[in-house]
């Protein structure tokens, strides 16, 4: 199989501020050195209009956006906004709001279609919690989370990717063996072709969860990764664009363009 173009996000969670526009000029910059590898940076949604500005032709995106078109949904940011600030992607469904907002799968579903359908590629995040890993039911609650939550179809230009990012391994240092990655990306793979047929060998996915420089290469030669979601190493060039370089050095990187 023809492996595809990896991308490697940064997830900025709720950091930045107007004096970080300087490293991401500073990311986007350097970024430029890898052609070869999609990079992006997901910023907090009211930075995304100034990073945008900051970085034009870098790929900026958001974090989270709300199904509806528009509406009585006070604090909540549509598709179209995102893509009005120049956002051209965003993320939806990470666990920390599954978590703390009670996102549920469906929900998730219905702002990846929201994304897609005003053009936005979007990053879907699925992971299992350390319960479910430890009593052996990773690949089932997560190919569950994946029927539950895949965007209908994929028609249109905008790109769906999937971020498998195991809940214990968020910020942790943890990390997943060799094997649970392939594991998992083989049956989301898998999935993605039952959904979508042929399309579905275009969807990337990303694994996240304590990336760094230290094991970015590992990762990345991991058959079925096709990049990284990375969130606390993504805040500085310097521990960023070593992950990008790694995503750059894996032999049989090629683009779907
Ligand atoms: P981490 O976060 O790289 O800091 O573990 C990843 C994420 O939450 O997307």
């Amino acid at each position: 199989m023809t492996s595809l173009k990896k991308l490697v996000a940064g997830n900025w969670k709720m950091h930045g501020l107007s004096s970080d526009l300087a490293e991401i000029r500073t990311i986007a910059e350097q970024a430029r050195g890898y052609p070869q590898v999609d990079v992006a940076l997901c910023v907090p949604s009211i930075l995304i209009e100034r990073a945008a500005r900051a970085v034009p032709g870098f790929a900026i995106g958001g974090q989270d956006v709300h199904y509806a078109e528009k509406g009585a949904h006070t604090g909540c940011t549509s598709a179209l906004m995102l893509l009005d600030a120049g956002a051209v992607l965003t993320i939806v469904g990470h666990s920390e709001r599954r978590d703390a907002q009670r996102e549920s799968d469906a929900e998730v579903k219905a702002k990846a279609e929201s994304g897609l359908l005003v053009g936005l590629n979007v990053i879907l995040c699925v992971g299992e919690s350390l319960d479910l890993r430890e009593c052996g039911k990773a690949v089932e609650s997560v190919t569950g989370q994946l029927d539950r939550s895949l965007p209908g179809n994929l028609h249109g230009e905008a790109e769906l990717a999937i971020a498998y990012e195991p809940i214990w391994a968020i910020g942790t240092g943890k990390i997943p063996t060799t094997g649970q990655i392939a594991e998992m990306h083989a049956a989301i793979r898998a999935r993605l072709r039952e959904c979508y047929g042929a399309d579905g060998a275009r969807v990337r996915v990303l694994y996240g969860g304590s990336v760094k420089a230290s094991n970015a290469g590992e990762v990345f030669s991991i058959t079925d990764v096709d990049g990284a979601l990375v969130g606390g190493a993504s805040l500085m060039a310097g521990d960023f664009i070593p992950i990008v370089a790694a995503a750059g050095a894996v032999e049989g990187a090629a683009s779907i363009a």
